[in-house]
């Protein structure tokens, strides 16, 4: 008999984690919770919201699912993956007290601080007086600093004030106006840090882990980094700064510690690890740790996984050691366009209707993140609306195909970043 897996979450990463998986020979069924429209062509779309622990084991309990996958943060620290485990269901995912290296960035700094890990330098501060004094060290420099709200603020906790007048309204906007709630209660005050960012993500069982790939993504609105920060506008796999020797380095001075300095913390860390990086003249250093895959970047990482998927979960969700499983990559690129809707990050209207899937070349994908069926029409349903990847020989051929299958496609409203990728061979080719 093969095996039933459970995905929980409704967005772009969890299509194309369920695109991969439905390709695994291993699997037998496919259950997303709640899952989307995309995702309904190749799983069984469950009722029950991503958050909804207790009616997510009851739902595993009863059909017998073998494995249990978590895409987003939320059900991580709602404790999807503690209530599992101790029903004795295998599940991939960090505990909650795991995912507070994503959900704390106080934690996460701390844990750095201790076990040598690079990163910013920082202090942590519940109070103006002395934050806004450790502040003025890096402004009074003519440097700026970046305050960052200790928990989750949706994509928007996170400031880097040019000078000391920023920095003082910013930190009385956490400290003293609440604007960020419980999140901007306990503040980190850090080095601004200069440099390339590069995702890494990786495996863990508790002990150990599988390097997955790196990724990079564009998290303004608009073509030349310019407008307001989003969850992503596109991603592409294997950023030519992220060589083979600083993976290597990568992996010895921050992958490996920091997997071991969870455990010696009793949180050992199961799940995906996703180190958000600044690469700096001085080597690579942590900008933030996530617990879960990235979005849009599982977007593009999963089409250049060439082995099952679904024995490393199950591995890492069993805590068993990965020397029997593989990871291959295949080789090329892959480059993934966001379709948004006008006006996201901010306002933007719901219910537009979306043309043109049809006529996309078949080895082009398109997964969707805010999309539903009305009326028997698929129509728009949230700010990113689907993503377009191609693979290619390399960057800009992916990204060359991923424009031309984006011409087919048209709903009200629509708009994506014309340059995904660019930054990569404009600097390729000027040396
Ligand atoms: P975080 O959520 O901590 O990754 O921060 C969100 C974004 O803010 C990062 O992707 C960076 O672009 C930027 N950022 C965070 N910390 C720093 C830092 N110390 N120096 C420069 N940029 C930073
Ligand atoms: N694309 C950024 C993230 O998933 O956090």
């Amino acid at each position: 008999m093969g095996k039933k897996v459970l995905v929980i979450g409704a967005g772009g990463r969890e299509h194309a984690l369920i695109w991969k998986l439905s390709q695994s020979p291993l699997i037998e069924k496919i259950y997303a919770a709640p899952g989307n429209p995309g995702i309904g062509n190749l799983a069984a779309l469950v009722d029950v919201e991503a958050d909804d622990v207790e009616k997510l084991l009851i739902f595993a309990k009863k059909e017998l699912i073998d494995l249990t996958v978590v895409g987003p943060e939320i059900p991580l620290l709602a404790g999807v993956v503690d209530s599992f485990e101790k029903a004795g269901l295998n599940i991939f995912g960090a505990t909650a007290a795991a995912a507070q290296i994503e959900a704390s960035k106080a934690f996460a700094k701390n844990l750095m601080r201790q076990y040598d890990i690079p990163t910013a330098e920082f202090r942590v501060f519940d109070q103006m007086e002395p934050a806004l004094e450790y502040a003025r060290t890096f402004t009074e420099k003519g440097r700026p600093v970046v305050i960052k709200a200790d928990g989750l603020a949706a994509g928007k906790g996170v400031v880097i004030a040019a000078d000391t007048k920023e920095a003082e309204a910013v930190l009385e906007n956490m400290l003293l106006r609440d604007v960020f709630g419980d999140a901007g209660r306990t503040v980190v005050v850090e080095e601004c840090l200069q440099g390339e960012e590069v995702s890494f993500f990786v495996i863990c069982n508790g002990s150990d882990y599988l390097p997955v790939m790196s990724a990079q993504d564009h998290k303004r609105a608009f073509d030349g980094d310019q407008g307001p920060n989003t969850g992503g506008m596109g991603a592409y796999v294997n950023p030519p700064v992220f060589t083979d020797e600083l993976q290597k380095k990568v992996e010895k001075e921050i992958v490996a510690p920091v997997i071991k300095a969870m455990n010696q913390e009793g949180k050992p860390f199961r799940g995906v690890l996703y180190a958000g990086l600044m690469i700096t003249d001085t080597g690579p250093k942590v900008l933030e740790f996530n617990a879960r895959f990235g979005d849009p970047e599982t977007q593009v990482l999963m089409p250049m996984l060439a082995s099952d998927l679904f024995p490393v979960l199950e591995t890492a969700a069993k805590g068993e050691s990965f020397t029997d499983v593989k990871m291959e990559i295949n080789k090329g690129a892959c480059l993934g366009v966001v379709l948004a809707s006008g006006g996201y990050p901010g306002t933007f209207a719901k219910g537009m209707v979306i043309s043109g899937l049809e006529s996309l070349d078949q080895d082009a994908l398109v997964f969707h993140a805010g999309t539903k069926i009305s009326k028997g029409d698929l129509v728009t349903n949230g700010g990113r609306v689907l993503t377009v990847v191609c693979r290619g020989a390399d960057l800009k051929a992916a990204a060359l195909r991923a424009y031309q299958q984006i011409k087919h496609i048209n709903f009200e409203h629509m708009y994506y970043r014309k340059d995904v990728g660019e930054r990569v061979w404009k600097k390729v080719r000027g040396g």
